[in-house]
């Protein structure tokens, strides 16, 4: 069950996030410690609550037997800022359908292309879903990041 996020997500939320970067996008920052604290540095229950008081972002949560398994953001302006998965649920088309989710608020607030930076882990799923690359990496400190677009209707 995909629904919206709310306050009361925020630890759980988090948890996912930080797991999700910390197991899952090793190819990105290859156990690096700097690069790491500096990725979960604002991965916070705090700033979680912070973004969800923002008019300008929309946060949702997937579900599963009453856990949250998967955490995904988009902005009005139509990025995807946070798409995230448990470990343990991963390849279970959990993150598609966040996406699709995600894509779908998009839609439904008028927005034709949306855009995100993928982590080079999620680059093929991405591809996968119908993004294209949209120009070269972007480095965040030491860590690449991919532009991504895909036109949605
Ligand atoms: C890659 C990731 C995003 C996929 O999400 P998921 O919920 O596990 O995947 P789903 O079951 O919804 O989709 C499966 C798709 O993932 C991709 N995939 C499959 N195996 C993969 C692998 N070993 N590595 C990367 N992608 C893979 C394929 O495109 C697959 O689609 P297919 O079965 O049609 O080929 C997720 O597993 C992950 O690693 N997330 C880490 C956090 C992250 O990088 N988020 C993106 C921030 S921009």
């Amino acid at each position: 069950m995909i629904r919206a996020a709310n306050s009361e997500d925020a630890e759980q939320a988090v948890r996912v996030i930080r797991r999700s970067i910390e197991e899952l996008c090793v190819s990105d920052h290859q156990r690096d410690e700097s690069v790491l604290s500096m990725w979960l540095s604002n991965k916070t229950a705090e700033n979680f609550r912070r973004w969800l008081k923002s008019p300008d972002q929309r946060l949702l949560v997937a579900e599963h037997d009453g856990a949250i398994c998967s955490v995904g953001g988009a902005t009005r302006s139509g990025e995807i800022t946070l798409n995230y998965i448990l470990p343990d649920a991963r390849f279970r088309g959990v993150s598609t359908a966040m996406v699709m989710a995600l894509e779908q608020i998009l839609l439904n607030r008028g927005n034709s292309l949306v855009r995100l930076t993928s982590t080079q882990t999620a680059q093929r799923f991405y591809h996968s879903m119908g993004y294209q690359d949209a120009g070269p990496p972007v480095f965040w400190g030491r860590m690449p990041g991919y532009p991504m677009e895909k036109i949605i209707e």
